[in-house]
């Protein structure tokens, strides 16, 4: 018997988390593309079922519904194979997401600098939690802050930080051959 038994790929599917503007959803469809997976993304998905824009959700319901809201699409993907999955950028703040992501398949956090996520979202306004003042301290201070949220969620790690987008895919691939044991 060998001592440690080695660790069993995990299911066939990526999760890609990260902050908003990390480049989840583009690489994720990229990513699904080249695998011939499906692609999913969690916020339009729970957009879809709920028939209302997640910013309407917020100043209708508050951000709490919303993190309820989120964790039940989650929970409804558990059969889920052969996807990428793009999901929120809170959705690590929830800690009974983090099981739930890693039980789904190889959690992918894609990170980049505050100033280059800042200039990705800036004319964004269909994110709620960046409609303040002054975005670029409220991105620095929520990505402080989640930092070890995410870091604790992830298998792997891609800085996108001056990439293209086919660059932080190959990455990503590479990694998933050896994770997944595909030739
Ligand atoms: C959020 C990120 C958004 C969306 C919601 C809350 C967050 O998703 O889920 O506005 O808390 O960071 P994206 O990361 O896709 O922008």
């Amino acid at each position: 018997m060998p001592d440690e038994l080695p660790t069993a790929p995990p299911r066939d599917n990526i999760i890609l988390i990260g902050f908003m503007g990390s480049g989840k959803s583009t690489v994720g469809r990229m990513l699904a593309k080249r695998l011939r997976f499906h692609f999913l993304d969690t916020d339009r998905l729970l957009e879809e079922r709920s028939r209302m824009a997640i910013k309407v959700m917020f100043a209708r319901y508050g951000e709490p519904y919303f993190r309820e809201r989120e964790t039940a699409t989650l929970e409804s993907l558990s059969g889920l194979r052969r996807h990428v999955l793009a999901t929120g950028g809170g959705i690590v703040t929830q800690p009974c997401n983090v099981p739930l992501l890693r039980g789904l398949g190889w959690v992918v956090q894609l990170t980049a600098d505050p100033a280059e996520l800042y200039a990705r979202v800036a004319k964004s306004t269909s994110r709620p939690l960046l409609q303040t003042e002054n975005p670029k301290e409220r991105i620095e201070a929520m990505v402080e802050e989640r930092r070890p949220l995410y870091a604790a969620a992830a298998h792997f790690t891609v800085n996108s930080t001056g990439l293209a987008r086919e660059q932080v895919v190959e990455l990503i691939l590479e990694e998933a051959r050896a994770v997944f044991g595909w030739e």
